[in-house]
């Protein structure tokens, strides 16, 4: 289809392009697929849709022009170096990740990153209306574009939009902490239906929607009239309810399957010495993630005696993320610390006990990692769903490997066959961990048949059907015109 303005029935908007232009020091341009379970999952949901999808192409400066990938037409929304320091480092990062994921940073206010998400907000909401045909899907996603329903609303009232959260929704006793919350709120009831990953995260929303604003909930709608009582506006319905996202099942099992990736999974352990246990983390290097608490259990169990290299090795991948925000630099010095500590006290010659990744990787290369891993570690404090869980189980065909995870995920509401634990409670993850290594191959066969049964049922494709059916069936349909 041809780019222009108002063509597109399907628009998405997300913070980030499903690709990232990179510049090399010698000027060289580059396209490399971003980071994030975000675009992991929309990327296949949209491919080959015809859709468009409105985001940043992550660098500062100019945007690039428009382009099609993959069926897709991209509409790149330029951010200064400014805003990328208030609006996407600041606010985004620093202000709402640590309030939606339990404050285990603290978050920083500053009205004038406010007021600069606020102003990105309206250019993302500009560039959605100028893309979207009358009477389309709008479907934002995510934290940093949280005020983008309502601004879309009143510059499109004939399209019908969603949003949806990829990550936790903080109980109001967190949420109530933002002196923004009320347009917070406001913002995201532009919408005609908002999914979350968890039910207590749609209720979390529901009920800063009564106790912060006085509004009037239902089962899983509010209703409220835009601009208050006696504002003459019309009165709205908005339903918030849980759809949990999950991954590319049929694609990534497929390509886990091929000879390519198996015989790179057996590379991968041979390189490691082919050790008896190969324990594996694969996270962005994010203080949500657990990755201190995991490194802690793994130190002691060293200690211990429990475990020891060769025979059991720990690899962890960290994607390079948010490199900038103080508490991201922090955990990185802390994580890179505690590793070379560990390998120092308790590698031999030629056999680390940790070995520590801090790349990036292509798809293939990630599968026959996940193919390669007896024991797969997801320990997050807080993590809205954790789509690396998913893909694990999804890579595992042959029904090897252990799942240890955080009951602090969405991922741990629908994969109750993993090893569950409270990363928190060291001992407990300790004990975990041990359980993983030692249950014997038919136990965890009848585990991982489980988790793949119910990851297969639910996938991303199910996902996105589920939410657009919901979309379309929310309550309020658009009744003006395009302006
Ligand atoms: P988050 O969205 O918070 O980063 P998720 O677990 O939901 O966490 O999604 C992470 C996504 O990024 C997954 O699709 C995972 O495979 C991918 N990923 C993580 N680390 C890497 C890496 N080093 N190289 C390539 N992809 C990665
Ligand atoms: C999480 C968020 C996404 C974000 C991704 C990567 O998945 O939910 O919105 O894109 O992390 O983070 P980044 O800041 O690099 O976009």
């Amino acid at each position: 289809m041809p780019a222009g303005p108002q063509t597109f029935d399907l628009v998405i908007a997300a913070n980030r392009l499903p690709v990232d232009r990179v510049v090399d020091p010698d000027g060289t341009v580059s396209w490399r697929t971003s980071p994030g379970g975000l675009v992991t999952a929309m990327e296949s949901v949209m491919r080959g849709r015809d859709g468009a999808w409105v985001g940043w192409a992550g660098e500062p400066g100019d945007p690039p022009e428009p382009f099609h990938e993959d069926g897709m037409f991209l509409q790149p929304v330029g951010l200064s170096a400014h805003e990328v320091r208030e609006y996407y480092e600041g606010f985004s990062n620093d202000t709402l990740w640590p309030i939606y994921h339990d404050v285990i940073v603290p978050a920083k206010f500053h009205r004038a990153w406010w007021n600069c998400y606020r102003s990105v907000n309206r250019r993302f909401a500009e560039a959605v209306a100028e893309v979207a045909a009358p009477g389309a899907t709008v479907w934002v996603h995510d934290y940093q574009l949280q005020l983008v329903p309502a601004m879309v609303r009143e510059l499109r009232p004939d399209v019908r939009i969603g949003w949806f959260n990829h990550i936790p929704f903080p109980p109001v006793e967190l949420f109530a902490q933002l002196p923004w919350r009320r347009a917070l709120v406001e913002g995201l009831l532009g919408a005609d239906f908002l999914g979350f990953q968890r039910t207590s995260d749609a209720e979390n929303f529901l009920r800063s929607c009564r106790r912060l604003l006085g509004m009037t909930t239902k089962a899983d709608t509010v209703t409220f009239r835009p601009g208050g009582v006696g504002a003459g506006g019309e009165e709205r319905h908005v339903r918030a309810s849980a759809i949990p996202i999950s991954v590319d099942f049929k694609g990534l099992e497929e390509l886990s399957r091929t000879p390519e990736v198996q015989a790179r999974a057996r590379e991968i352990r041979e390189s490691l010495g082919n050790p008896s246990t190969l324990m594996l983390g694969v996270d962005r290097l994010d203080y949500t993630k657990g990755i201190r608490h995991r490194l802690k259990a793994i130190e002691e169990l060293l200690q211990d005696g429990a475990i020891a290299p060769p025979d059991t090795v720990f690899v962890q991948v960290a994607t390079p993320s948010r490199e900038r925000v103080d508490a991201y630099r922090r955990l990185r010095t802390e994580v890179e610390g505690t590793v070379g500590r560990i390998n120092g006290e308790y590698s031999p010659i030629g056999a680390s006990a940790v070995h520590y990744l801090h790349h990036s990787y292509p798809r293939a290369e990630m599968a026959a990692l996940f193919r390669a891993a007896d024991v797969m570690l997801v320990t997050p404090l807080r993590d809205g769903m954790n789509l690396v869980a998913k893909e694990y189980v999804t890579c595992r065909s042959d029904l090897g490997g252990a799942l240890v995870l955080s009951e602090f995920t969405g991922a741990w509401h629908e994969l109750k066959q993993a090893y569950v634990c409270n990363p928190h409670d060291i001992e407990g993850l300790k004990q975990t961990i041990m359980a993983a290594i030692q249950t014997p191959a038919a136990e965890k066969r009848r585990r991982m048949k489980a988790l793949r049964r119910r990851v297969s049922d639910h996938d991303v494709q199910r996902w996105a059907a589920r939410y657009l059916d919901a979309l379309a069936a929310a309550p309020k349909k658009p009744e003006r015109s395009p302006r």
